[in-house]
């Protein structure tokens, strides 16, 4: 499958709490230490939104933030793609509140639930979309409050997650050397309770009992996760490549989901990335599932890190269990 969607990436745009949570400041009422941290995930701090500072403040301020980059007002924009697993509300979808938010015209608003996939996979329907002329400018989202569904009183999961948003504006070129050369979407149902919430949905209504028994938070097999990620995300790189039809010494910046350092590491490693090619965040703001990606690429973008006429190269994978990529010629 050799793609060619005319695509650009027109700005990007960051929204994270202020509040900075430490290490030292989570080991001083759990068990663990920065050593341990650091050593199996790479975090050194995560931000932790206060309760204004959740899914669609912070996407509405990411939102702001990418539209004034791209030089476009909200009602410019023609398309909504919000990937979250923590929507603002469980009813409407946190994109149609953003559309509102941002002061949008009645443009199709929806949000897609990969997990740690989110943003990834919303740009590659973003895509889509625009190459099948039904949207031409289209606001892209990744946006968390995991702090709902994190466990923090859990030491093995309140050190691995944060929250935080980023937003991309990706709008139709005419430019023939730029767009989308290569994307993969890939699920495995089966192995959807590695990383799950098993109350709240429509199978275990929250109760009292299941609040009581902190059925509403996420839980993980981390090992088996850990196994998954490091051999799906090298394959998915070598593969993504190779179906558009250019090795991976080509792509100039790989921008893969921030879960653990090792991960990243080890992935990179066997998928032939070279460490200088690979964006690295998760230091300062830990897993945030859908947002990561997108504060990544904005972060890289800012310093300079992606030039016209590269291969640029976002890679995710994560609960469901699912995994994405999407190669572009920016
Ligand atoms: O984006 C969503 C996808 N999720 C991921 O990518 C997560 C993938 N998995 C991982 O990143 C790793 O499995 C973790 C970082 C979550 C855990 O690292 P690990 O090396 O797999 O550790 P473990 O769970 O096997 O635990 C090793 C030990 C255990 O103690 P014992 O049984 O050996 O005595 C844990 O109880 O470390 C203990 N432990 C901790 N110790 C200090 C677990 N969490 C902590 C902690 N501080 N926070």
């Amino acid at each position: 499958m050799k793609l060619a969607w005319g695509v650009e990436i027109a700005g990007t745009g960051l929204g994270i709490p202020d509040r900075v949570v430490t290490n030292d400041d989570l080991a001083q009422r759990l068990d663990t230490s920065d050593d341990w941290i650091v050593q199996r995930t790479g975090i050194r701090e995560r931000r932790l939104g206060r309760p204004d500072e959740t899914t669609l403040p912070l996407a509405t301020k990411a939102s702001w933030a990418a539209l004034a980059d791209a030089g476009l007002t909200p009602q410019d924009i023609d398309l909504i793609i919000c990937g979250t697993i923590t929507p603002e509300h469980q009813l409407p979808a946190t994109a149609c509140e953003l559309q509102a938010a941002l002061g949008c015209r009645w443009v199709p608003a929806f949000d897609i639930a990969a997990a740690c996939c989110g943003f990834v996979w919303s740009m590659t329907t973003a895509a889509q979309y625009i190459h099948t002329g039904m949207a031409d400018r289209a606001l892209v989202v990744g946006a968390e409050y995991l702090t709902s569904i994190t466990d923090m009183e859990e030491r093995s999961m309140a050190i691995l997650f944060g929250d935080g948003a980023g937003a991309a504006i990706l709008r139709r070129s005419d430019d023939p050397q730029r767009g989308v050369l290569a994307a993969r979407m890939g699920a495995d149902g089966a192995r959807g309770r590695l990383i799950w919430v098993p109350a709240g949905g429509a199978a275990e209504p929250a109760t009292t009992r299941t609040v009581n028994e902190r059925l509403h938070y996420m839980r993980m097999s981390g090992r088996e996760v850990y196994k998954f990620a490091v051999t799906q995300m090298h394959e998915i790189i070598q593969e993504t490549a190779s179906e558009a039809g250019v090795t991976v010494a080509d792509i100039a910046l790989v921008v893969p989901h921030q879960s653990n350092l090792r991960i990243i590491e080890s992935a990179c490693k066997r998928a032939g990335v070279p460490p200088e090619r690979v964006v690295v965040n998760i230091d300062r703001y830990g897993n945030t599932s859908a947002a990561s990606v997108a504060i990544a690429l904005h972060e890289a973008r800012q310093a300079g890190r992606i030039r016209p006429g590269q291969l640029l190269m976002l890679v995710a994978f994560g609960a469901g269990l699912t995994w994405g990529s999407l190669l572009m010629r920016v």
